[in-house]
């Protein structure tokens, strides 16, 4: 494992939480120690946004069999910080993860990233903020086959021409923990190997935000955990802002907030989740 648990100024919390690990760590044991509090409401707009729906609603269809998918829902997410969205199948994850970062048009409300308002902007507006300022990280990988890793790792930057930042090129790459793999095509990787190298696509550009949905989905828990860990390092030591859509609740206590969500609303928060209380949460709201 070439990650080790966060050791940044800016650490929040440690990617494992359970008893083996807050055995050896006194962090973890103080997190475990508190429970934490699942809101009902909206969590607070901070000053530091890095992606704001505001009274968001997206609609398919029309009349009668109109879904609503988003139902006005409102919610922040503060810069270098890590959230997890969740919810039951349907509930909207999905949409809101596209509204927010422009691969869906919103039927009414206001998405803004940083304090780009995304509404207004044409297709080729969007497309541009998509590439230069977010990044994507997809269940299915989404790599170039023909490419070696380090050439995906760098695709984004090569089709903005842009040379990129050297030093931050290799943060990330040394990060990624893959070595001499970086030669490798996708299909020579593990599954988790590829997810590595596209979250390192992710990054390369030094995002406003980083997006996946459900990034660890087609993983097995240990690749998955090795994704986790690069995402968690990648906002406790590099400062990045990440936001996943999972059905793992493992996977969500790895993030610093989860927001849930049913039925296209928001149901409610929680900060610094553990598993546990993830699963208390998910219980008392289908109640
Ligand atoms: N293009 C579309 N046309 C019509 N309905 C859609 C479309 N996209 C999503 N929906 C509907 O909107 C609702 C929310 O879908 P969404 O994909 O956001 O859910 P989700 O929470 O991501 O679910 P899952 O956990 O299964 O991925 C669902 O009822 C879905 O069927
Ligand atoms: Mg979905």
């Amino acid at each position: 494992m070439p990650l080790s648990r966060s050791t940044g100024q800016r650490s929040r919390k440690p990617v494992h939480v359970g008893p083996a690990h807050a055995a050896e760590s006194g962090v973890a044991v103080g997190i475990m120690d508190s429970t934490p509090t699942l809101h009902l409401e909206a969590p607070p707009v901070p000053a530091n946004l890095a992606a704001h729906a505001i009274n968001v609603s997206r609609h398919y269809g029309a009349g009668e069999t109109v879904v609503r998918a988003l139902d006005d829902i409102s919610v922040a997410f503060e810069r270098g910080r890590f959230t997890a969205i969740m919810g039951p199948s349907g509930s909207g994850k999905s949409t809101l993860m596209h509204c927010l970062a422009g691969l869906d048009s919103v039927t009414s409300g206001t998405v803004r990233i940083a304090d780009v308002e995304l509404n207004g902007l044409k297709d080729s507006e969007l497309t541009t903020l998509r590439r230069d300022r977010l990044g994507f990280v997809f269940q299915s990988f989404n790599l170039v086959p023909t490419l070696s890793a380090i050439e995906n790792i760098t695709l984004p930057l090569d089709i903005a021409g842009k040379r990129g930042d050297e030093e931050w090129l290799n943060t990330v790459v040394t990060k990624l923990g893959l070595g001499d793999r970086l030669d490798h095509r996708p299909s020579e990787l593990s599954g988790g190997q590829q997810q590595r190298v596209a979250c390192a696509r992710a990054l390369v550009g030094r995002p406003d935000v980083v997006f996946g949905d459900e990034p660890t989905g087609n993983l097995d828990s240990r690749s998955g955990h090795e994704v986790l860990d690069i995402l968690r390092t990648s906002v406790d030591e590099l400062e990045q802002t990440v936001v996943i859509v999972t059905h793992d609740p493992r996977a969500a206590s790895t993030a610093d907030r989860v927001i849930f969500l049913a039925d296209g609303k928001l149901a409610g928060y929680m900060d610094d989740p553990t598993q546990e209380a993830i699963l208390d949460a998910m219980k008392q709201l289908e109640d």
